[in-house]
């Protein structure tokens, strides 16, 4: 009798504590679960995604603002007649072939060659003005400035390139703005 009462004392101890280090241990999940092993799977994880796709979506452009002032437009035209007339024309109302006139770019907005049949993805930054950035960032990437554009052309790689082709660009549109 005396060991049965022995017995169940011992169980019952054995309970109380498995129930209450069960009830530790749930109490002590929901405290330290959702911070801290959240924290350390975003810290550790996830940066390095986030940062490759960034890299992919969003290469970085050098600006060519600064460079402008000590930009050669001579070599600009030259580097337009050989990378950009095969589809431009650059004289005022000058033709448009594959792609528009460029005469007056500068200043001017999106799509502005009247009558030439724009991309809806062009069309759809006609409020937009080309400045000196955009032109830039087109020139760089066309692909990457907007999607569904139909200019074919890869882009020109060379910060100082770009600022001669735009100094020469600029030298040809009256209402450019001062860089
Ligand atoms: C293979 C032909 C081709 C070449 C090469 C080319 N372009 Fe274009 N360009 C186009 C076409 C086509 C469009 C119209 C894009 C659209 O509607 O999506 C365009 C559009 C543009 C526009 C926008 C004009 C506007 O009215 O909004 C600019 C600026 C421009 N090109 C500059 C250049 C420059 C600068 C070069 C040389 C570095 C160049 N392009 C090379 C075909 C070309």
């Amino acid at each position: 009798m005396s060991n049965s009462l022995e017995m169940n004392k011992i169980f019952a101890a054995i309970l109380t504590a498995g129930v209450t280090f069960g009830a530790a241990g749930v109490i002590g999940r929901l405290i330290v679960h959702p911070t801290m092993p959240h924290h350390s799977a975003i810290q550790i994880g996830e940066p390095a995604p986030v940062q490759a796709v960034a890299a992919i979506a969003a290469p970085t452009i050098e600006p060519i603002t600064p460079l402008l002032a000590s930009a050669n437009a001579q070599n600009g035209q030259q580097l337009a007649q050989r990378q950009c007339a095969s589809c431009h024309s650059f004289n005022e109302g000058g033709r448009s072939g594959v792609g528009p006139n460029l005469h007056a770019i500068v200043g001017s907005k999106h799509a502005h060659s009247e009558g030439f049949n724009y991309s809806a993805a062009i069309r759809g930054m006609a409020s937009k003005t080309w400045g000196y950035e955009e032109l830039n960032a087109w020139i760089a990437n066309p692909r990457g400035y907007v999607a569904g554009n139909k200019m074919t052309y890869a882009g020109l790689a060379s910060v100082q390139s770009r600022a001669d082709l735009i100094a020469y660009l600029r030298s040809i549109s009256p209402n450019a703005p001062a860089p």
